[in-house]
């Protein structure tokens, strides 16, 4: 029997496991809003509903009932009330199609955001997420309701910064020359795409006695932006990075907390471990595509 995977935001994460999952011989069914995508997961093999989440069209055009569900939207700007539309009603909306049919496993990728620590902290799973500030607050709105969904099990996925082929925003303003907005001086939690790709498929694959939970997803050694821009401009052959926090874009980005998250229960519970276990391994293998 193949495999049947619901994928709920078919963006840069959920397309890269619709196509993996393919690959494997998984029936996909995917939910993008956006019709280009849509057209590019259809010539994939992959099956494409292009509707909102969080409207309920989508609901009679889904078959009940899957063995495994993704949901890895994302704001999809519009601040606060794109947070609110895309995380928390549509997590909502997809507790209701739950109730609809049997579904196996659900994974919900959050994000380490919703941890306030700083000051060099070491955050695991353990961790207090209080006090969130307001876009914490609906991710974690986002994560009870999964929780609270009938699925047999679920798995939160608290994600570090994604990175990865296409996504390198460090790479792009160094070889555009420019000065990076905001500071160097705290330190990057990072993990890149396939490596997520990977902890997701681990869950699907995960033996029923493991029942689910919460669980960092991070590469093994977080570095300063400072010394990630250095080796970069180094590998690159550029001048040393220099950093700019008064520019407009380091003004409107919130100051990152310094701390390191820590991804053991990852390791332990579903046996993941990092293909790219830091940012030198995961670079390197975009700069050598
Ligand atoms: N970026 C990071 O570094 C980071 C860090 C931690 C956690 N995360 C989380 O990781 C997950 C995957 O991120 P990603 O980088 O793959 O995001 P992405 O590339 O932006 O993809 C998310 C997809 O969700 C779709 N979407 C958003 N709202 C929707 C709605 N209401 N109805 C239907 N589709 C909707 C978007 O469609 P449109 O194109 O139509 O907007 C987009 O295709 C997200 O849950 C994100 O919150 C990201």
């Amino acid at each position: 029997m193949h495999p049947r995977l619901v994928i709920f935001g078919a963006g840069y994460i959920g397309g890269a496991v619709a196509r993996a999952a393919v690959a494997r011989g998984f029936v996909v069914t995917a939910l993008t809003r956006n019709a280009a995508r849509a057209e590019e997961l259809r010539a994939a093999g992959i099956r494409v509903v292009v509707a909102d989440l969080a409207g309920d069209t989508w609901l009679e055009e889904i078959p009940a009932g899957a063995d495994h569900v993704l949901n890895c939207v994302s704001s999809g700007g519009g601040g606060l009330d794109g947070y609110r539309h895309s995380y928390v009603d549509g997590t909502a909306r997809i507790g209701e199609w739950i109730r609809r049919g049997r579904v196996g496993t659900l994974v919900y990728t959050s994000s380490t955001s919703v941890y306030p620590q700083g000051g060099g902290a070491e955050v695991d799973e353990s961790a207090l997420t209080e006090p969130a500030g307001e876009r914490a607050a609906l991710l974690l709105e986002a994560e009870r309701l999964s929780s609270a969904t009938a699925a047999n099990r679920v798995f939160i996925l608290r994600l570090a910064g994604i990175y990865g082929p296409d996504r390198h925003m460090i790479l792009d303003t160094l070889r555009c020359g420019g000065p990076l907005p905001g500071s160097g001086a705290h330190r990057l939690n990072l993990a890149h795409r396939d490596d997520i790709v990977a902890a997701i498929l681990a869950c699907f694959a995960a033996p029923p006695a493991v029942a689910g939970g919460i669980f960092n997803v991070a590469d093994d050694r977080p570095a300063r932006r400072a010394e990630v821009a250095a080796w970069l401009a180094e590998r690159l052959g550029l001048p040393p990075p220099s950093f700019d926090p008064g520019s407009a874009a380091g003004r409107r980005r919130p100051e990152t907390p310094d701390r390191v998250i820590r991804n053991g229960r990852l390791k332990s519970a579903l046996g993941w471990r990092p293909q790219y276990p830091d940012f030198r391994a995961g670079y390197e293998s975009l700069l050598s595509r």
